[in-house]
C-alpha cells in the first residue's frame, strides 16, 4: 500500500479532495495523490475520441498520469491512446454505475483492470423520479412558476379540469427494474399504487410488484409510466408514438434514464393534443437542451437539467467507494466490481504483503 501513486482526477462534483481525503483514509499517507481537476459540470460531457460522456482532454490526462499505477476518476478520457501512454497503469477505478468514459477492450489489451460502481447514486434517482412525479401530477412547479413568476395568485389549479392525480390508488408502470427502478417501486407501493414492472432481464420482483412481460400490456393501463430501462441497441427509441400512444388517455410520463429511449417529438405531439397529461423529463434527447427546442415550448412539461443523479451523499459516497476499491486492489484481495476481470487471471495484482 506505502507508496501506491495514484492519479485522483475529480471534477466539481465528485471533487479531487475528497478522492484524496478517501484515499489517505484507506491507504494511509503513504499513497502517493496526484490531483487533476476535470471541467464538469462547468463545461457538458461529451465524446472524447472513441469514448463517450467524458470530460477533459486526453493530453492532460496523460501528462497527469505520468508513472502512476492507478487511476480514480467520474468523467476522464480512457481512450486507446492514454493508454498507450501509461504504461505504469495498472488499474482505473470509475465512478459510475458504467463506465462509458473507457475504452475496456483498450483497457485490457494494455493489463490495465476497470472498475466501476453500480447503482452508486440510485437512492438520489430514485427519490428524484418520485418527487418528479409528484411534481408532474400535482401543478408543483407550474404552481411555483405562476407565482414566483409575477405573484399573481393562479386561481385555475383548483378547477377540476386542472387539478392532477394522486398516487394513491393509481397504476404505474415501470420500464427498467434495475437499481433504480427497483427503489422507485418501493417509493410507490409505501404510497399506496398498484406497481407494475417490465424487465425481460429481472427474475426477482419485490413483494407487491406485479411482472409484465409484454411492455404494450404495462402501457395500457399505467396511469403513470416511468423510465428506468439501460440504454442499449434494443431499448433505443423504445417508447415511440405507438407506444404512448397505448397509454390511457390523461396519463403521466416520466424520464430519468437517457433521452435516447424516448422519441421526443412523439411526447411533445401526445402533451399538445392532451393525450399525455404531462411528462417529467431530467434527460433530453441533446444535453444541454439547445435555446428554442420544441421541449421549452411545450406546455405541461416539468423539466429538469439532468439532476437526477446528483446529491452531495452521491459525491462522498462514491469517494468513499472507489477508494475501498483501490485498497482491495492494493491488498490483493478480491476487486468488487471489475469490469474486465479477465486481467485480474495476469499478474498484475500485487501479492497480498
Ligand atoms: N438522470 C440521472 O441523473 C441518472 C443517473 C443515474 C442513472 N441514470 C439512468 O437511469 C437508468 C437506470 O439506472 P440503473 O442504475 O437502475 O441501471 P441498472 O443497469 O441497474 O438497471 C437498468 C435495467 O434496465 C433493464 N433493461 C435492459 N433492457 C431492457 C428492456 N429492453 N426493457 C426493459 N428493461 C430493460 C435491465 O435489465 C436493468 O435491470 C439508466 O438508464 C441510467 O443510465 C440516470
Amino acid at each position: 500500500v506505502t507508496g501506491t501513486r495514484v492519479l485522483a482526477a475529480g471534477d466539481h462534483f465528485l471533487l479531487t479532495t475528497l478522492l484524496r481525503e478517501a484515499l489517505r483514509d484507506e491507504l494511509g499517507d503513504g499513497c502517493r495523490v496526484r490531483e487533476l481537476t476535470l471541467p464538469w459540470p462547468a463545461e457538458p460531457y461529451r465524446p472524447v475520441s472513441e469514448v463517450d460522456e467524458a470530460s477533459g482532454d486526453e493530453n492532460r490526462l496523460i501528462e497527469a498520469l505520468a508513472g502512476a499505477e492507478v487511476a480514480v476518476t467520474q468523467f476522464a478520457p480512457f481512450t486507446r491512446k492514454v493508454f498507450g501512454r501509461a504504461p505504469r497503469l495498472r488499474l482505473v477505478v470509475v465512478s459510475r454505475g458504467g463506465p462509458v468514459n473507457v475504452n475496456l477492450e483498450a483497457a485490457t489489451e494494455h493489463d490495465v483492470a476497470v472498475c466501476h460502481l453500480p447503482g452508486r447514486n440510485a437512492d438520489a434517482v430514485a427519490e428524484f423520479s418520485f418527487g418528479l412525479t409528484v411534481a408532474t401530477c400535482r401543478n408543483l412547479a407550474a404552481g411555483h412558476a405562476s407565482l414566483a413568476g409575477g405573484g399573481r395568485w393562479p386561481g385555475h389549479f383548483n378547477q377540476y379540469g386542472h387539478a392532477g392525480m394522486e398516487l394513491s390508488g393509481a397504476t404505474v408502470g415501470l420500464v427498467g427494474y434495475g437499481a433504480v427502478g427497483r427503489r422507485v417501486g418501493r417509493l410507490f407501493t409505501a404510497c399506496g399504487a398498484r406497481v407494475l414492472a417490465h424487465d425481460p432481464y429481472v427474475a426477482d420482483l419485490e413483494p407487491g410488484v406485479i411482472r409484465v412481460d409484454a411492455l404494450a400490456d404495462l402501457l395500457a393501463v399505467s396511469r403513470i409510466v416511468s423510465l428506468h430501462q439501460r440504454l442499449t441497441e434494443r431499448t433505443r427509441g423504445q417508447i415511440g408514438a405507438a407506444e404512448i400512444g397505448l397509454m390511457p388517455a390523461g396519463s403521466v410520463l416520466v424520464n430519468t434514464a437517457r433521452g435516447a429511449v424516448l422519441d421526443y417529438d412523439a411526447l411533445c405531439d401526445a402533451l399538445d393534443s392532451g393525450h399525455l397529461a404531462g411528462a417529467g423529463l431530467d434527460v433530453y434527447p441533446v444535453e444541454p437542451l439547445p435555446a428554442g427546442h420544441r421541449l421549452l415550448r411545450t406546455r405541461n412539461l416539468v423539466l429538469t437539467p439532468h439532476v437526477a443523479g446528483c446529491s452531495r451523499d452521491v459525491a462522498r459516497r462514491a469517494a468513499r467507494r472507489c477508494a475501498a476499491e483501490v485498497g482491495r486492489w492494493a491488498r490483493g484481495g478480491p476487486l468488487a466490481n471489475c469490469a474486465n476481470p479477465a486481467v485480474l487471471e495476469g499478474t498484475s495484482v500485487p501479492e497480498v504483503s
